[in-house]
């Protein structure tokens, strides 16, 4: 992991794309870990926090599972974040203080209106990543990763959701969008956070 490139793709772009970030044989493992047959870890994903709390399918159509520190899968994912936690805070001084992550499985005809990973009260989210887990996932599959500018207006970057890409982005600098997939279509979405509200 080059954690300087990714330092400053963050610094100068605000996001990036990484196409081979994590080892095939930890993928594949996630991979594994990413499948609804198990209803009780998978539920569906909510809008909002606390009394907010919707549960919308129109806006957002994935089922969620959080990583587990007591699972040995998630726990090599969540200690190569670790290792890129600390690394962007010694290089941007960042104070990220933590890191959240779930598995998502949208299925075919789901996706997630455009919206952004900064919640109304509460700004503690900096960067957001997602790593796709979609073994030969074709353009016709849809379910592009669409990232927008900070009005929300002009596309800035459509990213296709294949097998270990991961992105990195300024949570609060991108709005964006989940296109309709016509797959199931599998990734695990993280945020590193700083402390407080
Ligand atoms: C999210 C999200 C993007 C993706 O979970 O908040 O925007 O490409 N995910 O799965
Ligand atoms: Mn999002």
């Amino acid at each position: 992991m080059n954690i300087a490139n990714i330092a400053d793709h963050l610094e100068h772009t605000g996001y990036i794309v990484l196409d081979n970030a994590l080892s095939a044989q930890l993928l594949t493992k996630l991979f594994n870990r990413c499948h609804n047959t198990d209803t009780v870890r998978f539920q569906t994903a909510h809008i909002g926090r606390g009394n907010d709390k919707k549960q919308i399918n129109s806006i957002r159509g994935d089922v969620i599972s959080w990583l587990e520190d007591s699972n040995t899968t998630d726990q090599l994912y969540l200690s190569w974040m670790e290792e890129l936690r600390t690394g962007l805070n010694a290089a941007l001084y960042l104070g990220l203080f933590d890191y959240e992550s779930h598995y998502a499985i949208y299925d075919a005809g789901a996706g997630y209106a455009k919206h952004s990973d900064v919640l109304a009260g509460k700004k503690n989210r900096i960067l957001s990543t997602v790593l796709y887990l979609n073994e030969d996932w074709q353009s016709l599959d849809g379910g592009e990763l669409v990232l927008f500018d900070p009005e929300g207006v002009a596309i800035i970057a459509t990213v296709q959701p294949t097998f270990g890409k991961m992105i990195i982005f300024l949570s609060d600098s991108f709005p964006h969008e989940v296109l309709l997939a016509h797959q199931t279509r599998r990734s695990i979405a993280g945020w590193f956070r700083v402390s407080g509200s």
